[in-house]
């Protein structure tokens, strides 16, 4: 079998960005990307796509139509595919045995049943989404348990390693693409399919294959060793502030040991998005369930201290505040889990606009890729909320970073958006209420241009010297 039709089940941040660079690299392979969800389709086949990423646009624009097509008759593209991707939704589960833990693979399973009663020919299915190790095996028992005479499959683990805010870039030039089947011949030979594939582009020594379990658990252990380091500098971010040490210099020192190197040691607010949590929870679950319960603690770890890194900074606002925002307005700069996306799925920004709000806190969000809907959505979840009138009532969005500080007490920055380093300060500070303050939990503001303007500043990992009001103290040096 030569690949000529792919389909790809699931159009979201991964399955969209992920066919439409195939169907770039891949001009002779029609892809068609299929959502149960017709609006989502409807706006990937329109001028705004459903999810900012950059150089996405351009790449749909010259593929959509051509050779890249976004439906909702999953039937027919089913039918017609010799390779299907599964691209759906894995959220962690929120009810049940493994609550809160071990992923929801409803939508799996969904796609792989749908499979079975569409598909007339041999297809290989390819597994995108993370996934628990040996979710292969589930596909394939529900595929083989409803298999048509004459129709066989070939499950793959093909798990998607591209972040958001550079999916693109990260696709191109992937480091490395993995590959993992059945070691028969039938599942060689549906690797290397899949390998044609990726070759139109990647060169093949980046193209790893391996057996199915260690590509499932590659993704896992890949998200949970990223995710481990970023836990680690914002532990010892902790420690700097009690001492006087400068996260970012540590960050520095350690990271230009070569065994280390610099990547992923950026002392933050703490991690968000999709997958870090989900997977390293995931994680856990499995080693649970295998009675690895040192194992499992170990990995937990990482996501205790990233709850305890978002409330320590979220702590540190309220205290700085005269240990109470009740009746204060505060700014949020920033609500997507980090820049360059809009989206905002376990965003750091969410668990300091909850505490704020419990606290009595009226809050002015602006985000530059962040639809106000969402923002909407997410504070008044009933995961994070009781009342949403209540806090309907105590927040705003806006359109622009200056109207958002208006009358404002408190700037705290939770997404290191570019824009946010050149803003006029100057001009913030003068509409802003006195004291003004800036919390900076992405460590990217220039500290002394704001402490010089009169702002009280505090960021992750160091302790800054606060403005010095000599005046209040009769030319004796005083610390505030
Ligand atoms: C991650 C993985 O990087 C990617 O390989 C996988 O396919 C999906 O999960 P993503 O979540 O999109 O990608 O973004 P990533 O750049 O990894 O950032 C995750 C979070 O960690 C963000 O909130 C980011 O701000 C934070 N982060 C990242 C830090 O706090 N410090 C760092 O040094 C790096
Ligand atoms: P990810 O970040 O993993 O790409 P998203 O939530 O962005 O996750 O996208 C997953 C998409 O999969 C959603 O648009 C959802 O509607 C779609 N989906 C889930 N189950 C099915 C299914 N059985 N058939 C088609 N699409 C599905």
């Amino acid at each position: 079998m030569v690949v000529k039709k792919i389909c790809c089940v699931g159009a979201g941040y991964v399955g969209g960005p992920t066919c439409s660079v195939i169907a770039l690299k891949c001009p002779e392979i029609h892809v068609t990307v299929v959502d149960l969800s017709k609006s989502r389709i409807d706006q990937w086949n329109s001028d705004k796509l459903p999810i900012y990423e950059p150089g996405l646009d351009e790449i749909v624009k010259q593929c959509r139509g051509r050779n890249l097509f976004f439906s909702t008759d999953i039937e027919t593209a089913i039918l017609e595919a010799d390779l299907i991707f599964i691209s759906v939704n894995t959220p962690t589960k929120t009810i049940g045995n493994g609550k809160g833990r071990a992923p929801d693979l409803k939508y799996v399973e969904g796609a792989a049943r749908m499979i079975a009663e569409i598909a007339q020919s041999d297809k290989i299915v390819v597994e995108k989404s993370t996934v628990p190790v040996r979710a292969a095996e589930s596909i394939l028992k529900i595929l083989s348990a409803n298999q048509k005479p004459g129709v066989s499959y070939q499950i793959l683990s093909n798990p998607e390693f591209l972040a958001e805010g550079t999916a693109i870039n990260d696709l191109i030039n992937a480091d490395r693409v993995l590959i993992g089947g059945e070691e028969s011949p039938k599942g060689k030979a549906a690797i290397e399919e899949l390998c044609g594939i990726y070759e139109h582009w990647i060169p093949r020594e980046k193209i790893f294959t391996t057996n199915t379990w260690s590509s499932e658990l590659s993704k896992l252990a890949a998200n949970a060793m990223l995710a481990q380091r970023i836990s680690s500098i914002n532990s010892l971010s902790a420690v700097c502030e009690a001492t006087g040490a400068d996260v970012s210099e540590v960050a520095t020192a350690v990271g230009l040991d070569s065994r280390i190197g610099s990547k992923f040691l950026q002392a933050s607010i703490g991690f968000g998005g999709s997958c870090f949590q989900k997977d390293i929870l995931n994680l856990v679950y499995i080693c649970e369930c295998l009675n690895l319960p040192e194992v499992a603690a170990y990995w937990q770890q990482v996501v205790d201290m990233n709850e305890y890194q978002k409330s320590r900074f979220t702590a540190k606002v309220i205290q700085s505040l005269f240990n109470t925002v009740s009746g204060k307005t505060v700014t949020i700069l920033g609500f997507a889990f980090k820049k360059n996306t809009g989206d905002t799925r376990e965003t750091p920004a969410i668990h300091v606009a909850k505490t704020l709000l419990d606290e009595g806190a009226t809050l002015k969000i602006y985000d530059p890729k962040v639809e106000e809907d969402q923002i909407y959505y997410d504070l008044t979840h009933p995961a994070v909320c009781e009342s949403p009138e209540t806090v309907k009532k105590a927040i705003s969005v806006y359109h622009d970073a200056y109207s958002a500080c208006e009358n404002s007490h408190a700037i705290v920055l939770c997404t290191e958006w570019d824009e946010f380093k050149t803003l006029d300060y100057h001009k913030i500070y003068h509409v802003m209420m006195k004291p003004a303050y800036v919390f900076d939990g992405r460590k990217i503001l220039d500290h002394q241009t704001l402490i010089d303007i009169g702002f009280h500043v505090q960021t992750i990992g160091k302790t800054l010297q606060r403005p010095l009001l000599t005046r209040f103290c009769g030319g004796n040096t005083c610390m505030h």
